[in-house]
């Protein structure tokens, strides 16, 4: 009786334990299980990239003229090495006259003096591919600048670049010219200007030295496509796309009119851009079209040269669903990454931890199904990300971008805890606060946010040896700064690091499920979680109480412990401690990231890291013993 009850418990055992082995779901806590099989096995290096934007002339200087420059990169780029980062969009480092710091290209294809030669770009494509960071250039498509040669044989009536810009006669009233429409620029006042060349009005979205392109007209779209292919032979893994929803507007009518844009009753200002709605200037449907094309150019170097995917990322503020659309359709492919600046656009520092999901939650939920999700904190055209959301939260936003799924793309120097800098109306240069007066600048002042990279506690924050920089120095740089930050361990640079590294060994934060929740108003979880794979939550307490919080009752099939694998400074717990799932505390602005402890051995069968439940093992053992002390 016996013997034949231990051999059926051994069949049992035995049975049970090759189910697992032939990659059977043993039960275990994940209750809704994705399977593995439909998870993409073959990631692109984009889609689980950590992007760092470089603005080129605050970054490194390295001949001390004030103004960073690409020997500077080169000199530097090892430190975004040691980050973690997988690839780099720089602002613009073109011919410029540089009214609109570089966004103003004289020529596509040559590099501006001010921030080296060709031959140091090509040094630095060269020490970019030695590091295994890969560069992504500025494409600037709305417009050029006014001493562009297309703009000045466009205003002398040169046959082949005539039609390159839009040009207009103005309206007549009475005997008098007008501009040709209500239009207002980005940065202030009409967006037509008259040009006594060629005695008609262009067309500028930006400054004045910024004419838009004509993209009704082939020539411009070849010539443009031209440049994306010029770069693209120099080895660039892709572009950063500028201003895409001012590329197109709307076609004069019959008569060669354009129409008035309406205007917004709560702005009485008709020289500021919200007095007008820009219903015939910006998100004309043309443009989605315009970015597939440029992504078939992409495409099409790929499948004659070869090589890893290059890629778009396109700058959109419009509305969610018209950003969707840049991702491409069924029929064609468009930007890999179009920019999710929902972080910047939808959270205050007031937002609690409901705004929080439903801005993360926004995204996922609009975008198209096989998309790649992105998020981004920062820019050189927004205040600090430690500004707008506060220093404080500065550690739980990148570990929240950093555990989402998906890329992630860090503005210079928010991974030290960089914020703006007040510049006076005397110092300022941008073009969209030099064109306000001294009582309004600081409301469209970009220069705040673009100061110098907080190198070390030297002069100049070891940006440079100038005793001017083309921007003052943050004030804080003696605390704030690489060389310091390094030596803390829980420094906010050693938080973002340790993120990074941690994203790179974990496959569940690389392909994952996502599930975020708010807890309560001040609390926010991130859970990822993959079939036969560890799973991982990241804590983010938004406010200043203390806050504790049952994560059972949120996500019930969680175990009852979890390992603390991520803190900072302001957690009590350190690496290592293992919490109970039923009460977890968390001190003011504290976050962390937890992850599952397995109980589970790995076995490798066909190139995948399978599970094995100990349970199962010793239930089996077990039995056998059991079975061995009857015989
Ligand atoms: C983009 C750039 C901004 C620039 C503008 C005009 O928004 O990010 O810096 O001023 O386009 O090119």
């Amino acid at each position: 009786m016996m013997i034949t009850h231990c051999s059926a418990a051994l069949a049992l055992g035995l049975l049970q334990l090759l189910a697992v082995v032939h990659g059977q779901p043993f039960p275990n806590y994940h209750a809704n299980f994705v399977d593995i099989e439909e998870q993409p096995t073959d990631l692109k290096w984009w889609q689980t990239g950590a992007f760092y934007q470089i603005y080129p002339r605050s970054f490194k200087d390295s001949n001390d003229d004030g103004v960073g420059d690409l020997n500077g990169i080169s000199e530097r780029l090892s430190y975004l090495k040691e980050l973690g980062i997988t690839a780099t969009w720089l602002s613009p480092i073109f011919s410029s006259p540089m009214a609109d710091f570089g966004y103003d290209i004289a020529n596509f294809t040559e590099i501006a003096s001010i921030f080296g030669t060709m031959a140091d770009f090509e040094n630095l494509m060269k020490v970019a591919k030695q590091l295994d960071i890969k560069i992504i250039l500025d494409f600037v498509p709305n417009h050029s600048s006014d001493e562009c040669e297309w703009f000045k044989g466009s205003a002398a009536g040169d046959p082949e670049f005539k039609d390159f810009y839009v040009w207009h006669p103005g309206r007549m009233v009475n005997g008098t010219r007008h501009p040709p429409s209500n239009w207002v620029s980005v940065f202030r006042g009409s967006a037509w200007q008259w040009h006594e060349g060629r005695q008609e009005y262009y067309l500028h979205q930006f400054v004045k030295k910024q004419p838009d392109l004509n993209y009704r007209n082939p020539k411009v779209r070849e010539a443009m496509n031209n440049v994306l292919r010029f770069w693209l032979a120099k080895g660039v893994s892709g572009f950063r796309i500028d201003a895409v929803p001012h590329v197109f507007e709307i076609a004069p009518d019959a008569q060669n009119q354009y129409r008035d844009e309406p205007r917004n009753d709560w702005d009485n200002d008709p020289d500021d851009y919200g007095y007008l709605q820009h219903i015939y200037t910006v998100d004309q449907p043309e443009t989605i079209d315009l970015v597939y094309s440029w992504r078939a150019v992409l495409d099409e170097f790929q499948r004659v040269h070869g090589g890893e995917e290059r890629i778009l990322m396109a700058e959109t503020y419009s509305p969610i669903d018209i950003v969707m659309q840049y991702y491409g359709n069924a029929t064609a492919e468009g930007a890999q990454l179009p920019f999710n600046f929902l972080l910047i656009s939808e959270l205050t520092n007031s937002s609690n931890a409901w705004a929080y999901a439903g801005t993360v939650q926004k995204w996922l939920q609009h975008m198209p199904k096989g998309r790649t999700a992105n998020w981004v904190l920062g820019n050189h055209d927004k205040p600090r990300v430690g500004s707008r959301l506060g220093r404080d939260r500065v550690d739980m936003l990148n570990m929240l971008t950093a555990t989402l799924p998906g890329a992630s793309v860090t503005y210079q120097g928010e991974e030290l805890g960089m914020t703006d800098v007040w510049i006076s109306w005397k110092d300022t240069v941008d073009p969209s606060a030099c064109n306000t007066n001294p009582s309004i600048y600081e409301q469209f002042s970009r220069d705040p946010e673009r100061t110098p990279f907080q190198w070390s506690d030297a002069a100049d924050a070891g940006f440079s040896n100038a005793s001017k920089t083309w921007l003052p120095i943050g004030e804080d740089y003696k605390q704030i700064n690489v060389d310091l930050e390094k030596t803390q361990p829980l420094s906010h640079l050693n938080v973002y690091k340790q993120l990074w590294k941690l994203r790179t060994q974990a496959k569940t934060l690389q392909r994952g499920e996502t599930d975020v929740k708010a807890l309560n108003d001040n609390v926010l979880a991130v859970k990822r979680y993959l079939q036969h794979d560890d799973t991982f939550v990241t804590l983010l307490n938004i406010y200043d109480g203390v806050e504790t919080v049952n994560l059972q009752q949120s996500f019930p099939d969680l175990p009852a412990q979890l390992k603390v694998v991520l803190v900072t400074e302001r957690s009590k717990f350190i690496v290592g401690d293992l919490i109970n799932c039923t009460s977890v505390q968390l001190q003011p602005k504290d976050s962390f990231v937890l992850q599952s402890t397995s109980s589970y051995f790995g076995y490798a069968t066909n190139g995948e890291i399978r599970q094995l439940p100990v349970l199962a093992i010793y239930l089996w053992l077990a039995q056998v013993a059991l079975y061995l002390a009857h015989h």
